[in-house]
């Protein structure tokens, strides 16, 4: 009978079974020798004795074997509780080696300190890395999303449509390139790779096709960060005839089913929600992290009446100064997070760019602080910090002060976030936001010109509408965004369906009639033949996984990603091509490269 490593168990004592794996772990006993036979499934262990002991000493790590043997109970001092075949053995009587294995580059264990190679050692390596236990619980973790999901919106009558992949530079999404691809038949044309399905989607309600999601691969050329792959995963839906309200339900009821089939957990729903502007007021960022209630207090005011003159000097030149409060009770009891810490915030703000972070305690009604200089210099509006952040005793209060607003609130939120995970300042394990109304334009900090938030297709709401021609920098848009845990996790609209306003909308981008025409004359086209009100949302699905599973880097749910540059260590890209193919196929040549 042939069973998988996982299987056996005391009631399979004296039957013969047969066993394919690797071969994970080998211990030589003397006169024994043992091998922790390894599959998908689980660890079955191997002794080797007599005449098969020695042909079995050729065994190294990971050598892929097939061995037939009897199923034995294992001496009462030597079974493993830990795992599931751990109280039987297999009696090896023949085996034959499938496959030897080189000498691994690195350990395939699951124990964290044995396990240190490089990034970029996994990734190369990223099979052998996948045999961990861990890897194969994330891919596993991740399909069990990804059939929830699925079944969720079948259920709710949607198709599960596919969308194309060589497609026209449509900006589906601000801020980042398009991947193009050089067509051979099209001698200097070129295909873009899909930023998202944007435009597709919204073709399909327009063809009637109501209800759509899709499991989308989608890719950006956009600069790296720890929370970006350049290829990465959507779900993404549309649908036609219905509000954000109903769309925002729709995403709660599927995290719903997902909570309660795959991570065992009652959700609670409907999720809080908060107006961007709020939230830019308020915390300081568009995806606040809700397990830390940080809010930020203006001292501006206050500070310019203080003696601390760094803080003057930054408010003077037309900077504002942010506190944030922690309470003396949250989490550990005690009110101070040592000096060791803070000074490792200070790194962090000065890192974000931050000019100062100063930090103070409220101790018997006064500030105090190490060293006291500062205390001094803030003593004649102690009073007023105090009853500003409606500060306690023991409190810790970080002050930040910078000329550039943006730096301000960026370093502050992200402080606070640092803090709060320090110091475990929240029970709650998940906590789901949404940000709604994003302004529709942002202006570019280097041209001034204004660009899309983030797309061009977003609807403007009917009380900002009217500002369109006179202050479209005041705009609103029918926006949502959803965030868990401070990452942001999806983001969505209702979108424009009027062809006129999608054209007035590209032209406030600055794009020319011609501009617009040749980039989305076929999407204000199809507009004209009868749009339906429609919207839609996507999550980014790389970033929900790995938030669930309570893991920040996306990369250890993704089975082959990219590094932290976007290479892929694996297979080497991207890569040069021969000059001889861009020439022959592709009319290009590239300058100053190095030539493979
Ligand atoms: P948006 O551009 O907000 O919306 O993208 C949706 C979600 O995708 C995730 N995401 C990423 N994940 C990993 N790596 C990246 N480089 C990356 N970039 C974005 C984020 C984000 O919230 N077409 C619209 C959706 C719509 O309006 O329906 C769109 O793509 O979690």
């Amino acid at each position: 009978m042939e069973v998988d490593c996982g299987r056996i168990r005391d009631h399979d004592i004296g039957k013969e079974v047969v066993l394919n794996g690797w071969c994970r772990y080998i211990r030589d006993h003397g006169g024994l020798l043992f091998v922790d036979l390894t599959d998908r499934y689980g660890t079955t262990q191997l002794v080797f004795e007599g005449a098969l002991k020695k042909e079995a000493e050729e065994l190294g790590k990971e050598y892929v074997i097939s061995v037939t043997g009897v199923v034995d109970k294992r001496d009462s001092d030597t079974v493993d509780a830990s795992n599931p075949t751990g109280t039987v053995e297999l009696r090896v009587k023949s085996f034959k080696i499938i496959n030897k294995s080189k000498v691994i580059p690195f350990e395939i264990t699951e124990e964290k300190e044995k396990f240190l190679p490089s990034d970029d050692l996994r990734l190369k390596y990223r099979y052998l890395d996948l045999r961990r236990k861990k890897m194969l619980r994330n891919v596993e973790f991740r399909d069990k999303i990804t059939k929830t999901i699925r079944k969720f919106f079948w259920d709710e009558g949607f198709l599960e449509l596919e969308t194309p992949i060589l497609v026209k530079d449509t900006y589906d999404a601000s801020g980042s390139r398009t991947f193009i691809t050089p067509s051979r038949m099209h001698k200097g044309k070129f295909y873009g790779l899909p930023q998202s399905p944007q435009v597709y989607k919204q073709l399909s309600m327009i063809a009637g096709l109501d209800k759509y999601f899709q499991v989308a691969k989608v890719f950006r050329d956009e600069d790296p960060r720890e929370d970006r792959q350049p290829e990465f995963t959507q779900i993404d839906l549309e649908v036609s005839f219905k509000d954000e309200k109903y769309i925002q339900n729709l995403i709660e009821s599927m995290f719903k089913r997902v909570f309660d089939e795959v991570m065992g957990e009652k959700l609670e729903v409907p999720f809080p929600h908060i107006d961007y502007l709020d939230a830019m007021r308020m915390y300081g960022s568009d995806k606040p992290d809700m397990r830390f209630d940080n809010v930020l207090f203006d001292l501006t005011d206050e500070m310019s009446k203080s003696d601390y003159n760094i803080i003057k000097k930054v408010i003077s030149a037309g900077g504002r100064v942010k506190a944030l409060k922690f309470p003396a009770d949250m989490g550990k009891k005690s009110q101070k997070i040592d000096k060791k810490k803070i000074l490792e915030l200070v790194e962090i703000a000065k890192n974000l760019g931050l000019k100062g972070l100063t930090w103070v305690y409220v101790v018997d009604g006064k500030i105090e602080s190490d060293p006291p200089s500062i205390a001094a210099s803030l003593a004649g509006i102690s009073g007023q910090i105090i009853s500003k952040l409606d500060a306690h005793e023991g409190d810790l209060v970080l002050i930040g002060s910078d000329p550039s607003e943006n730096v301000l609130l960026a370093a502050m939120s992200k402080i606070g976030r640092v803090v709060g995970l320090v110091l475990r300042q929240t029970k709650k394990k998940y906590a789901f936001l949404w940000v709604d109304k994003f302004p529709l334009f942002e202006k570019d900090e280097v041209t001034g010109e204004l660009q899309p938030m983030h797309n061009p297709f977003v609807a403007p709401t009917e009380e900002t509408e009217g500002l369109l021609d006179s202050a479209p920098e005041k705009v609103l848009g029918k926006r949502y965004d959803l965030v868990l845990n401070g990452m942001e996790i999806g983001g969505g609209s209702l979108r424009i369906h009027n062809p006129d306003m999608q054209r007035k909308v590209l032209s406030k981008m600055g794009l020319s009639d011609a501009e617009i025409e040749r980039s989305l004359g076929f999407l204000i086209e199809a507009l004209s033949f009868g749009a339906p009100v429609h919207g839609g949302i996507a999550l980014g699905f790389d970033r929900v996984v790995a938030t669930l599973s309570g893991e920040y880097d996306i990369r250890d749910f993704i089975l082959f990603p990219k590094n932290r540059k976007f290479e892929s260590p694996l297979d080497g890209s991207p890569d040069y091509v021969s000059d001889k193919r861009l020439q022959d196929d592709y009319d290009l040549s590239v300058k100053n490269e190095k030539k493979s």
